[in-house]
Protein backbone atom coordinates (compact mmCIF):
# COMPACT_ATOMS: atom_id res chain seq x y z
CA UNK A 1 0.00 0.00 0.00
CA UNK A 2 1.59 3.55 -0.93
CA UNK A 3 2.07 5.59 1.97
CA UNK A 4 -0.06 8.56 3.30
CA UNK A 5 1.42 12.10 2.02
CA UNK A 6 2.93 13.56 5.28
CA UNK A 7 1.04 16.68 6.72
CA UNK A 8 2.20 19.82 8.13
CA UNK A 9 1.03 23.15 9.21
CA UNK A 10 2.94 26.46 9.05
CA UNK A 11 2.40 29.45 10.56
CA UNK A 12 3.31 33.03 9.27
CA UNK A 13 3.04 31.00 5.83
CA UNK A 14 1.53 33.94 4.07
CA UNK A 15 4.68 35.96 2.49
CA UNK A 16 8.90 35.79 3.06
CA UNK A 17 10.46 32.39 4.85
CA UNK A 18 6.83 30.57 5.70
CA UNK A 19 5.75 30.80 2.68
CA UNK A 20 8.75 29.36 0.53
CA UNK A 21 8.67 26.56 3.18
CA UNK A 22 5.43 26.01 2.71
CA UNK A 23 6.15 25.92 -1.35
CA UNK A 24 8.78 24.21 -0.85
CA UNK A 25 6.79 21.16 1.30
CA UNK A 26 3.67 21.11 -1.37
CA UNK A 27 6.21 20.53 -4.22
CA UNK A 28 8.19 17.74 -2.02
CA UNK A 29 4.58 16.28 -1.84
CA UNK A 30 3.47 16.80 1.21
CA UNK A 31 -0.23 18.28 2.11
CA UNK A 32 -0.22 21.63 3.81
CA UNK A 33 -2.12 23.58 6.07
CA UNK A 34 -0.73 27.60 6.34
CA UNK A 35 -2.03 29.90 9.25
CA UNK A 36 -1.93 33.61 9.09
CA UNK A 37 -3.19 36.85 9.92
CA UNK A 38 -6.36 37.82 7.64
CA UNK A 39 -5.57 40.61 5.34
CA UNK A 40 -1.96 39.00 4.60
CA UNK A 41 -2.40 37.70 1.30
CA UNK A 42 -3.04 34.45 2.58
CA UNK A 43 -5.76 32.91 -0.18
CA UNK A 44 -3.64 35.14 -2.74
CA UNK A 45 0.29 33.64 -1.96
CA UNK A 46 -1.60 29.87 -2.56
CA UNK A 47 -4.33 30.54 -4.99
CA UNK A 48 -4.79 27.32 -7.40
CA UNK A 49 -2.45 25.34 -5.09
CA UNK A 50 -4.07 22.04 -4.22
CA UNK A 51 -2.71 20.15 -1.42
CA UNK A 52 -3.42 23.17 0.91
CA UNK A 53 -5.58 24.22 4.02
CA UNK A 54 -5.80 27.83 4.39
CA UNK A 55 -6.79 28.90 7.96
CA UNK A 56 -6.87 33.24 9.07
CA UNK A 57 -6.09 33.76 12.28
CA UNK A 58 -4.50 35.73 15.12
CA UNK A 59 -0.99 32.56 16.11
CA UNK A 60 -1.48 34.73 19.63
CA UNK A 61 -5.25 33.37 20.25
CA UNK A 62 -5.46 29.93 21.76
CA UNK A 63 -8.54 29.56 19.33
CA UNK A 64 -6.42 29.38 16.21
CA UNK A 65 -4.19 26.39 16.62
CA UNK A 66 -7.05 24.63 17.75
CA UNK A 67 -8.90 25.42 14.68
CA UNK A 68 -5.72 24.85 12.47
CA UNK A 69 -5.07 21.55 13.71
CA UNK A 70 -8.95 20.57 13.56
CA UNK A 71 -9.46 21.62 10.20
CA UNK A 72 -6.19 20.04 8.81
CA UNK A 73 -6.94 16.62 10.90
CA UNK A 74 -10.55 16.83 9.40
CA UNK A 75 -9.26 17.34 5.60
CA UNK A 76 -6.56 15.39 5.53
CA UNK A 77 -6.80 12.74 8.24
CA UNK A 78 -2.99 13.40 10.45
CA UNK A 79 -0.17 16.16 11.18
CA UNK A 80 3.30 15.18 10.97
CA UNK A 81 5.32 18.30 10.99
CA UNK A 82 4.58 22.07 12.58
CA UNK A 83 6.79 24.58 11.54
CA UNK A 84 6.34 27.54 14.12
CA UNK A 85 7.48 30.08 12.00
CA UNK A 86 4.80 33.30 12.48
CA UNK A 87 7.28 36.51 13.45
CA UNK A 88 7.54 39.85 14.13
CA UNK A 89 9.92 42.84 15.17
CA UNK A 90 9.65 46.02 16.63
CA UNK A 91 12.90 48.30 16.85
CA UNK A 92 12.78 50.60 19.29
CA UNK A 93 14.97 52.45 22.09
CA UNK A 94 13.88 50.82 25.47
CA UNK A 95 12.56 53.84 26.75
CA UNK A 96 10.20 54.21 24.49
CA UNK A 97 8.90 50.56 23.58
CA UNK A 98 5.93 50.03 25.75
CA UNK A 99 4.79 46.76 27.69
CA UNK A 100 2.08 46.11 24.89
CA UNK A 101 4.96 46.08 22.12
CA UNK A 102 6.94 44.05 24.54
CA UNK A 103 3.87 41.38 24.74
CA UNK A 104 3.02 41.48 20.75
CA UNK A 105 6.44 40.40 20.16
CA UNK A 106 6.97 37.94 23.08
CA UNK A 107 3.48 36.18 22.51
CA UNK A 108 4.07 36.35 18.51
CA UNK A 109 7.12 34.51 18.77
CA UNK A 110 7.21 33.01 21.37
CA UNK A 111 3.92 31.86 22.91
CA UNK A 112 2.26 31.29 19.65
CA UNK A 113 4.90 28.02 19.84
CA UNK A 114 4.20 26.93 23.16
CA UNK A 115 0.29 27.46 21.76
CA UNK A 116 0.64 25.70 18.73
CA UNK A 117 3.27 22.84 20.06
CA UNK A 118 0.26 21.88 22.66
CA UNK A 119 -2.81 21.73 20.36
CA UNK A 120 -0.66 19.69 17.62
CA UNK A 121 1.03 17.36 20.40
CA UNK A 122 -1.65 14.59 19.99
CA UNK A 123 -1.50 14.51 16.27
CA UNK A 124 2.55 14.71 16.07
CA UNK A 125 2.69 11.65 18.61
CA UNK A 126 0.21 9.67 16.41
CA UNK A 127 2.44 10.08 13.54
CA UNK A 128 5.46 10.29 15.03
CA UNK A 129 6.02 13.59 14.05
CA UNK A 130 7.84 16.49 14.24
CA UNK A 131 8.30 20.28 15.12
CA UNK A 132 10.59 22.81 13.94
CA UNK A 133 10.76 26.56 15.76
CA UNK A 134 12.46 29.60 13.44
CA UNK A 135 14.20 31.34 16.26
CA UNK A 136 16.95 33.81 14.98
CA UNK A 137 21.03 34.19 15.47
CA UNK A 138 19.51 37.67 17.10
CA UNK A 139 19.14 34.56 19.82
CA UNK A 140 22.89 34.78 20.70
CA UNK A 141 23.71 38.24 19.53
CA UNK A 142 22.25 41.74 19.26
CA UNK A 143 21.83 45.36 17.31
CA UNK A 144 20.87 48.33 20.06
CA UNK A 145 17.06 48.72 20.70
CA UNK A 146 15.70 45.07 19.69
CA UNK A 147 15.36 43.27 23.06
CA UNK A 148 11.48 42.39 23.16
CA UNK A 149 12.83 40.37 19.38
CA UNK A 150 16.25 39.03 21.11
CA UNK A 151 13.96 37.97 24.34
CA UNK A 152 11.77 35.87 22.65
CA UNK A 153 14.01 34.16 20.14
CA UNK A 154 16.27 33.21 22.92
CA UNK A 155 13.18 32.22 24.82
CA UNK A 156 12.67 30.02 21.28
CA UNK A 157 15.63 28.50 21.44
CA UNK A 158 15.34 27.24 24.62
CA UNK A 159 11.84 26.48 24.48
CA UNK A 160 12.68 23.96 21.31
CA UNK A 161 14.98 22.11 23.88
CA UNK A 162 12.80 21.74 26.45
CA UNK A 163 10.08 20.43 23.82
CA UNK A 164 12.39 18.00 22.46
CA UNK A 165 13.39 16.21 26.04
CA UNK A 166 9.36 16.56 26.82
CA UNK A 167 7.67 14.94 23.68
CA UNK A 168 10.90 12.27 22.45
CA UNK A 169 11.20 10.11 21.63
CA UNK A 170 7.71 10.11 19.25
CA UNK A 171 8.12 13.47 18.15
CA UNK A 172 11.30 15.32 17.37
CA UNK A 173 11.53 19.19 18.12
CA UNK A 174 14.08 21.24 16.24
CA UNK A 175 15.27 25.28 15.81
CA UNK A 176 16.34 27.09 12.75
CA UNK A 177 17.95 30.22 13.63
CA UNK A 178 18.64 32.37 10.55
CA UNK A 179 20.54 34.94 10.05
CA UNK A 180 19.85 37.62 7.04
CA UNK A 181 17.25 36.16 5.11
CA UNK A 182 16.00 38.62 2.10
CA UNK A 183 12.72 37.78 1.53
CA UNK A 184 11.57 40.79 -0.52
CA UNK A 185 13.93 42.15 -3.24
CA UNK A 186 17.27 40.09 -3.64
CA UNK A 187 18.59 41.54 -7.24
CA UNK A 188 18.35 45.13 -4.99
CA UNK A 189 21.48 43.80 -2.49
CA UNK A 190 24.38 45.75 -3.02
CA UNK A 191 28.10 44.21 -3.24
CA UNK A 192 28.61 44.58 0.21
CA UNK A 193 25.67 42.80 1.64
CA UNK A 194 26.88 40.15 0.08
CA UNK A 195 30.75 40.05 0.81
CA UNK A 196 29.95 40.45 4.33
CA UNK A 197 29.14 37.09 4.41
CA UNK A 198 31.57 34.42 4.74
CA UNK A 199 28.96 32.20 2.62
CA UNK A 200 29.94 35.27 -0.03
CA UNK A 201 26.40 36.13 -0.22
CA UNK A 202 23.03 37.29 1.38
CA UNK A 203 20.70 34.42 2.56
CA UNK A 204 17.34 33.35 0.21
CA UNK A 205 14.50 32.18 1.75
CA UNK A 206 14.96 28.35 0.00
CA UNK A 207 17.97 28.45 2.11
CA UNK A 208 15.63 27.56 5.19
CA UNK A 209 12.98 25.89 3.57
CA UNK A 210 15.65 22.93 2.12
CA UNK A 211 16.85 22.55 6.14
CA UNK A 212 13.34 22.78 7.11
CA UNK A 213 12.16 19.66 4.91
CA UNK A 214 15.20 17.79 6.34
CA UNK A 215 14.32 18.03 9.61
CA UNK A 216 10.90 17.21 9.35
CA UNK A 217 11.94 13.99 7.73
CA UNK A 218 12.60 11.39 10.11
CA UNK A 219 14.20 8.84 7.84
CA UNK A 220 16.80 11.57 7.15
CA UNK A 221 17.30 13.24 10.60
CA UNK A 222 15.72 10.62 12.89
CA UNK A 223 18.72 11.24 15.01
CA UNK A 224 18.73 15.18 15.95
CA UNK A 225 16.65 16.51 17.94
CA UNK A 226 16.31 19.80 20.30
CA UNK A 227 19.09 21.22 17.77
CA UNK A 228 19.62 24.80 16.98
CA UNK A 229 21.08 25.07 13.67
CA UNK A 230 22.27 28.77 12.56
CA UNK A 231 22.31 29.68 8.96
CA UNK A 232 23.70 32.53 8.60
CA UNK A 233 26.34 32.50 6.06
CA UNK A 234 28.83 32.06 8.78
CA UNK A 235 28.13 35.63 10.51
CA UNK A 236 27.74 34.57 13.63
CA UNK A 237 31.46 33.28 13.69
CA UNK A 238 32.80 36.17 12.17
CA UNK A 239 35.35 38.14 14.87
CA UNK A 240 35.14 41.67 14.00
CA UNK A 241 37.07 44.77 15.56
CA UNK A 242 36.83 48.16 14.50
CA UNK A 243 40.38 49.24 12.49
N1 LIG B 1 14.02 37.35 7.13
C1 LIG B 1 15.05 37.28 7.98
O1 LIG B 1 16.15 37.80 7.73
C2 LIG B 1 14.90 36.53 9.28
C3 LIG B 1 16.05 36.35 10.06
C4 LIG B 1 15.94 35.65 11.25
C5 LIG B 1 14.72 35.16 11.65
N2 LIG B 1 13.61 35.36 10.90
C6 LIG B 1 12.35 34.79 11.39
O2 LIG B 1 11.74 34.04 10.36
C7 LIG B 1 10.32 34.11 10.49
C8 LIG B 1 9.73 34.62 9.18
O3 LIG B 1 10.29 35.87 8.88
P1 LIG B 1 10.04 36.61 7.49
O4 LIG B 1 11.25 37.43 7.23
O5 LIG B 1 9.58 35.65 6.47
O6 LIG B 1 8.87 37.61 7.92
P2 LIG B 1 7.60 38.16 7.08
O7 LIG B 1 7.17 39.38 7.80
O8 LIG B 1 7.92 38.23 5.64
O9 LIG B 1 6.53 37.00 7.30
C9 LIG B 1 6.03 36.73 8.58
C10 LIG B 1 4.60 36.27 8.44
O10 LIG B 1 4.08 36.03 9.77
C11 LIG B 1 2.77 36.52 9.82
N3 LIG B 1 2.37 36.83 11.19
C12 LIG B 1 2.83 37.83 11.98
N4 LIG B 1 2.16 37.84 13.14
C13 LIG B 1 1.25 36.83 13.07
C14 LIG B 1 0.28 36.35 13.96
N5 LIG B 1 0.07 36.91 15.16
N6 LIG B 1 -0.49 35.29 13.59
C15 LIG B 1 -0.32 34.73 12.36
N7 LIG B 1 0.61 35.14 11.48
C16 LIG B 1 1.38 36.18 11.83
C17 LIG B 1 2.81 37.78 8.94
O11 LIG B 1 1.51 38.18 8.55
C18 LIG B 1 3.69 37.32 7.80
O12 LIG B 1 2.94 36.75 6.75
C19 LIG B 1 10.06 35.05 11.67
O13 LIG B 1 9.87 34.30 12.84
C20 LIG B 1 11.34 35.86 11.76
O14 LIG B 1 11.56 36.35 13.06
C21 LIG B 1 13.67 36.04 9.72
Amino acid sequence: MPRAKPVALVTGGANGIGRAIALHLLAASWRVGIVDLPGRGLRHAFRGKSNTVLVEGDAREQETPALAVATLVDRFGRLDGLISNAGIMIRKPLRRLTLDEWHRVIDTNLTATFLFARAAEKELRKARGAIVTIASTRARMSEPDTESYAASKGGLVALTHALAVSLGPLVRVNCVSPGWIETRNYAALRRGDHAQHPAGRVGKPSDIAELVAWLLDGERSGFVTGADFVVDGGMTRKMIYAE
